[in-house]
């Protein structure tokens, strides 16, 4: 618990979270539920433990489990050959031929509109809000009063995170997309400061979820306002081409006032983040200003020659094919459990067995992995205090034995 340093000074955010924290993730980590060690992998999803033993995986975010895939290994290994580990400068210094590469393909996933590849998300929003709030993206022209940044209270943490920094460009308020009439009056007040609405929000949400990205843009068009949608995890896993969930919402375009961020990282299978931007003017504005582009690394080269051979199959119909086959899992493991876990029936590879109590979250959480099931658990503030969630994330991986094994634990669980 940190103390405030004056009894009237409110908490800052740093304090405010560490002591909301719950205890739980650290007892969580002491009793072996999270922070598994992991020495290696079988093909699929078993992955062998530091303390000799082997367990079934529902942690990784690789929803389509291409980082497994041997085009993409290879493609790193020749890099690896071929450059060593890194070109250790920034992209406007020195480009490696598969960045422009990835650049192209990217376009082509998203029917010409423009992918400027950052090392992870957290640099894309970093990078790319100032730049939007302070209307310097050509794309997306802000009102001479300025802008104000409307964050949904669920959109991910590496946004809010960003709340102090944005708020030096324009005003950085938060609303609740499950409260009636909170985004609604947050852009009435913009449209009387006579400010340029950004709001920020996720796509496929990271615990739970599916944002009504497509009412979210309705809701927005009286205000001329912007959208900002962080689909890390919707990419590659819905869409033509896997361009994903927000794109795919949106009617495989992206409209004029919407930029996307996307993640190379979960189910592309590779490293990194990207920006989606209509005009290659928006682009010259990332490379010349993004803060992260101008004075940070970029993508790790065997990573990004990765990312080149998943865009591909991105274009070939792999991705398509192992999109169906994930969905069918989505499916069968909707049934095994009875339609009871968060997400039951949505389009997410997320899945959520949600406790009343942490106790119960735990006990499920231990009879898990005692049966050789690593599940991600989550506590209060990513869920209601007192209560526990076990995410599930899902792969088109993960074969039948699989999802029955992990149904079979819940159902004992929820029996008592
Ligand atoms: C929705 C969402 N956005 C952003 C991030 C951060 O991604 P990165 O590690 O690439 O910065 C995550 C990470 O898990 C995420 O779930």
């Amino acid at each position: 618990m940190i103390q405030p340093q004056q009894e009237t000074r409110p908490a800052n955010w740093v304090e405010s979270r560490i002591n909301k924290t719950s205890d739980s993730l650290d007892v969580a980590f002491e009793q072996g539920l999270t922070g598994h060690v992991v020495t290696g992998r079988k093909p699929g999803k078993v992955v062998c433990l530091a303390d000799g033993t082997e367990a079934l995986e529902f942690v990784s975010c690789s929803y389509l489990g291409l980082e497994e895939h041997p085009a993409l290994v290879t493609a790193a290994e020749e890099a690896l050959r071929r450059f060593g580990v890194h070109l250790s400068t920034s992209r406007n210094r020195m480009r490696p031929h598969y960045l422009g590469e990835l650049e192209d393909l990217l376009s082509t996933v998203y029917r010409g509109n423009k992918a400027v590849p950052f090392t992870s998300v957290g640099t894309v929003h970093l990078g790319l809000l100032p730049l939007l709030g302070a209307g310097a993206l050509p794309s997306y022209p802000i009102a001479p009063g300025g802008s104000t940044f409307l964050v949904d209270k669920t959109a991910h943490s590496s946004m809010q995170v960003l709340r102090g920094v944005l708020d030096q460009i324009g005003p950085a308020r938060r609303f609740d997309l499950e409260t009636p009439d909170s985004l609604e009056s947050a852009l009435r007040e913009a449209r009387r400061d006579g400010r340029t609405p950004i709001v920020l929000i996720d796509g496929v949400g990271s615990m739970g979820g599916l944002i009504d990205v497509a009412g979210v843009l309705a809701a927005l068009a009286p205000y001329q306002g912007h959208l900002y949608i962080d689909d890390a995890h919707g990419i590659s896993v819905a869409g033509r081409y896997g361009a994903g969930y927000a794109f795919e919402t949106l009617g495989d375009q992206l409209p004029l006032n919407v930029v996307i961020a996307g993640s190379l990282s979960k189910a592309f299978g590779g490293s990194g983040g990207f920006a989606l931007v209509p005009s290659e003017d928006d682009v010259r504005v990332l490379r010349k200003f993004a803060n992260p582009l101008v004075f940070g690394h970029s993508i790790m080269l065997p990573l990004l020659a990765a990312n080149v051979a998943s865009a591909r199959l991105h274009l070939d119909g792999e991705v398509a094919a192992l999109q169906e086959r994930l969905w069918r899992n989505t499916e069968v493991f909707d049934e095994l459990t009875g339609n009871r876990l968060v997400n039951a029936g949505l389009r997410s590879p997320v899945r959520g067995a949600h406790f009343d109590t942490e106790a119960a979250a735990f006990r499920a959480a231990t009879a898990l992995k005692e049966a050789g099931v690593l599940i991600l658990p989550a506590f209060f503030p990513t869920v209601a205090k007192g209560t526990g969630l076990i995410r599930f994330a899902l792969s088109s991986l993960h074969e039948r034995g699989h999802l029955e094994t992990a149904a079979s634990i819940l159902e004992g669980v929820w029996n008592g």
